[in-house]
């Protein structure tokens, strides 16, 4: 199906700056070195010539206020990923189905946070990294010549470990940041959208009388929201979180997996957790990956969260859940 005419995305960089490091660029990044060319207003078609998925995105001034969600699954074939001759990821065949959201669990080092940086082509953006192999979103391959990457990254959001608001921008801003780096100065247009992303974001009635402080004034929770809700201001189809409550207090984490609830009828998520509880609260499938003897993490089993926990089919899956290994 095309996505034509169903959803117009801005386009603009849809990540955030490293994680762990205080931003350093004035406007949001698509992650650390990033392929730091901020996004023009454009129109970029994802898909080659002769795609049946052949998509565009086009920035719009209104459209923002009128798309509907369609949220897409995630097609992960036979990728095999590199850090320069090292092999961290191998051959991972993986479908991430569509308003669901799916958890990647496993231990240390075994390439989960790799795994989702080759979802939206983030992992290349590190020197000496690369991948072998393709991932479609909706049937698109992301990693066919021609795609450019900042418009992957518009359609499949990430939200990082530790919160990364833009500091000293306010509220409002930081929600907005990468529509204005599209383009859009209509500012009712621009409220709109703060308003709409922050509600979704579960942070609306805490931040609703002031905008304009700045996002570093916020709680560590309330941060993570505001970076959700950035996330989303730019209406991605999948989104992205790589331990999103690790660095959270218990309440803050109840809120964000309350949010990931609510936010599953819209999006497509998928969620990096080392936390096997939170996996079994959160998620609808659960991918278990492991280290294998050539330290080269592969995939384990995946299948329904509640199978995985509570019926793994593999001995590894229940020697891992069962906290005897990892
Ligand atoms: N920037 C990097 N350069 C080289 N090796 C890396 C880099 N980032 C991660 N690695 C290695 O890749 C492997 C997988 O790491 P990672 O994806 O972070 O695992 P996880 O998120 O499951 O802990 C590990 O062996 C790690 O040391
Ligand atoms: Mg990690």
């Amino acid at each position: 199906m095309t996505l034509m005419t169903e959803q117009t995305s801005n386009a603009l960089p849809a990540a955030d700056p490293p994680a762990g490091g205080p931003p350093t660029a004035s406007v949001p990044t698509a992650d650390p070195p990033a392929t730091a060319a901020p996004a023009a207003p454009q129109a970029a078609p994802i898909a080659q010539a002769g795609s049946s998925h052949a998509r565009t995105i086009a920035v719009a001034e209104h459209a923002a206020v009128t798309i509907e969600h369609v949220a897409v699954g995630v097609e992960i074939e036979h990728l095999n990923a590199y850090y320069g001759q090292h092999l961290v990821l191998r051959d991972i065949t993986l479908s991430v189905r569509p308003n669901s959201v799916t958890a990647i669990i496993g231990p240390s080092g075994c390439g989960k946070s790799t795994l989702i940086r080759c979802l939206n082509r983030m992992h290349e953006v590190t020197p000496g990294a690369r991948v072998e192999g393709q991932v479609r979103l909706d049937g698109d391959p992301i990693y066919a010549p021609g795609v450019d990457p900042v418009v992957v990254r518009q359609r499949i959001g990430m939200v990082f470990q530790r919160p990364n608001p833009f500091p000293t921008m306010s509220i409002f801003d930081n929600v907005v940041a990468g529509l204005k780096l599209a383009g859009i100065r209509d500012r009712a247009l621009l409220e709109q959208v703060a308003e709409r992303s922050l509600r979704r974001a579960a942070l609306w009635d805490e931040v609703h009388d002031k905008l304009h402080a700045p996002g570093g004034a916020l709680s560590g929770g309330q941060q993570q929201r505001l970076c959700i809700a950035r996330a989303i201001a730019v209406e991605p189809e999948v989104i992205l979180m790589d331990e999103p409550a690790s660095a959270l207090d218990p309440m803050s984490t109840l809120r964000i997996e309350e949010l990931i609830d609510a936010l599953r009828t819209s999006y497509t998520i998928v969620i990096v957790t080392h936390n096997m509880q939170q996996a079994a609260r959160v998620s609808d499938r659960t991918a278990f990956l492991t280290v294998g003897e050539d330290r080269a993490g592969y995939l384990v089993e995946e299948g329904p969260t509640a199978q995985i926990f509570t019926n793994p089919r593999r001995r590894l899956t229940e020697d891992y859940i069962s906290g005897r290994f990892g």
